[in-house]
């Protein structure tokens, strides 16, 4: 039985004024059904880990580099992120992906790092407009997934989020039919490859989730939770996308 996980990621939003926020998610959290983790932008995470103790809510980051130290300017390692508190980090988020050129290759070694240093990778993988419209959606998650995801994935370390771009901060959600074919390819693509492990590997759908859709969203064969931008931003919209998951 794979737990359900409400993953919110602030992306560059948030300052300490915003830890109140946090604060108001803390007794929504408190269920026994649902893991929670926010994923904080980097200078938050220690003061957020301090303000969620004694919660069930999980403190992430959202990006972390494959190497141990060096010089890499601005860059953060995933032993910092657990130094500051973390325990999931984000790796291959489009928006990392776009931004930042990152690799199917460099994710895999980000999530790495991360096993290394006993964080959950939230391994990001989604195709663009342009890509649904071609009829290559299975064709790029495939790929994605299998460069992405390191052979030492386990249902332990790693959840998968399918994200597809068209979606993220736009309001469009696809079909609950689109959502569930690719969710239960990737599913056959994890179980085919990590046996148990794959099947207990938990898969978010992520892009305009809010409390709207997220009831619906849930019911979907193979959606283990969401990875939620906009709408985990404010404890109301998350509380409510919480309970909706912790229903489901
Ligand atoms: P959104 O972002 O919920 O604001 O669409 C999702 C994400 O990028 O993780």
């Amino acid at each position: 039985m794979r737990r359900k996980l409400a993953a919110g990621n602030w992306k560059m939003n948030g300052v300490t004024a915003n830890l109140s926020e946090l604060s108001n998610m803390k007794d929504a959290a408190d269920t026994k059904q649902t893991d929670v983790l926010i994923c904080t932008p980097a200078p938050l995470i220690s003061r957020a880990s301090v303000t969620a103790e004694g919660s069930n809510i999980a403190i992430g980051g959202q990006d972390c580099h494959a190497n141990a130290s060096g010089a890499h300017t601005g860059d953060i390692s995933a032993e910092m992120l657990v130094d500051a508190g973390a325990d999931y980090v984000i790796t291959g988020h489009s928006e990392r992906r776009v931004d930042h050129g990152e690799t199917d290759a460099i994710v895999a070694a980000k999530s790495s790092s991360a096993y290394a240093n006993d964080l959950v990778a939230v391994i990001c993988l989604g195709e663009s407009l342009q890509e649904r419209e071609s009829g290559q959606t299975l064709d790029v998650i495939g790929t994605q997934l299998a460069g992405s995801t390191p052979d030492a994935a386990t249902a332990d370390n790693t959840v998968i989020a399918y994200e597809p771009v068209w979606a993220i901060g736009t309001g469009k959600v696809p079909t609950l039919e689109q959502i569930a074919e690719v969710h239960d390819f990737i599913r056959a693509g994890l179980t085919e490859r990590f046996g148990d492990d794959g099947d207990g590997m938990r898969i978010l759908y992520g892009g305009s989730v809010k409390p709207s859709n997220a009831t619906e969203i849930f019911a979907v064969s193979n959606v283990d939770g969401a990875l939620v931008g906009g709408a985990s931003l404010k404890a109301d919209d998350f509380n409510a996308i919480i309970s909706a998951l912790d229903v489901s």
